[in-house]
């Protein structure tokens, strides 16, 4: 079989710091030689960052942003993120389906059914091999919004309670799928999440070493 890359995402509610973190994750994995793709959601495609536009800025129907979501993941998934990862290549995406849960199916109150049943039809199982959770309490989060944003889209507008049940839905990722989610403690300065980020990419990167002696994606 083909070596496979390593499809990392991250994720967290808005605020908690997870684009601050992204390039510097990137130029890491960079430095160790691996040849990674960095990408987000929604968007990541022509065709997604149309979509992303549109989902982020334009009312609608819970049903349609979930579709819209999940239309944009499966142009990503099929033509950018397979791809990549069947050539070997590492890929780093800022966001991906547990947003979804956490987003439409908790802040939004879909339930997770419904979500599951998008994500098996678009991903048929195959997912991310390692989810960052950036995890900060809200109060933390609304701060740094409120300091970072002029023009806030439908998402960041949302208020305390919608937050409330994002950040548990992600919990409840995480409870789901241990092993997959890297828990970052969010809360202090950039140093010390660096600090955490570098101890569980040094794992990740030597799991994925073991698993047939070659790092994946090296040139
Ligand atoms: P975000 O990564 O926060 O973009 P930026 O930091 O550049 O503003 O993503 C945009 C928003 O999209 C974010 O508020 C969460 C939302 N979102 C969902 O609601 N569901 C999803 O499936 C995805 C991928 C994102």
């Amino acid at each position: 079989m083909a070596q496979q890359g390593c499809f990392i995402t991250l994720e967290g509610v808005d605020g908690a710091g997870k684009s601050t973190h992204v390039a510097w994750i990137a130029a890491w994995l960079k430095v160790q030689e691996i040849s990674l793709i960095e990408t987000r959601e929604p968007g990541g495609t022509p065709v997604g960052e149309h979509l992303r536009e549109l989902v982020l800025h334009q009312p609608m129907d819970l049903r349609t942003e979930t579709l819209i979501m999940f239309a944009a993941r499966n142009e990503h998934w099929r033509t950018v993120i397979q791809p990549a990862l069947a050539r070997g290549q590492w890929v780093l995406c800022d966001r991906y389906t547990d947003a979804s849960f956490a987003y439409q199916g908790g802040g939004r109150q879909l339930g997770a059914p419904a979500i599951a049943q998008l994500e098996h039809w678009v991903q048929q199982g195959l997912g991310p091999d390692c989810t960052f959770l950036f995890d900060v309490p809200l109060e933390i989060a609304q701060k740094r919004l409120q300091s970072g944003r002029a023009h806030a889209d439908r998402f960041e507008q949302e208020d305390h309670a919608f937050f409330e049940r994002t950040r548990q839905a992600y919990h409840e990722r995480v409870q789901a799928e241990p092993g997959r989610f890297v828990v970052i403690d969010a809360c202090g300065s950039i140093e010390d999440v660096r600090r955490q980020l570098t101890a569980a990419l040094q794992v990740l990167v030597s799991r994925w070493q073991g698993r047939d002696g070659t790092l994946a994606g090296r040139p």
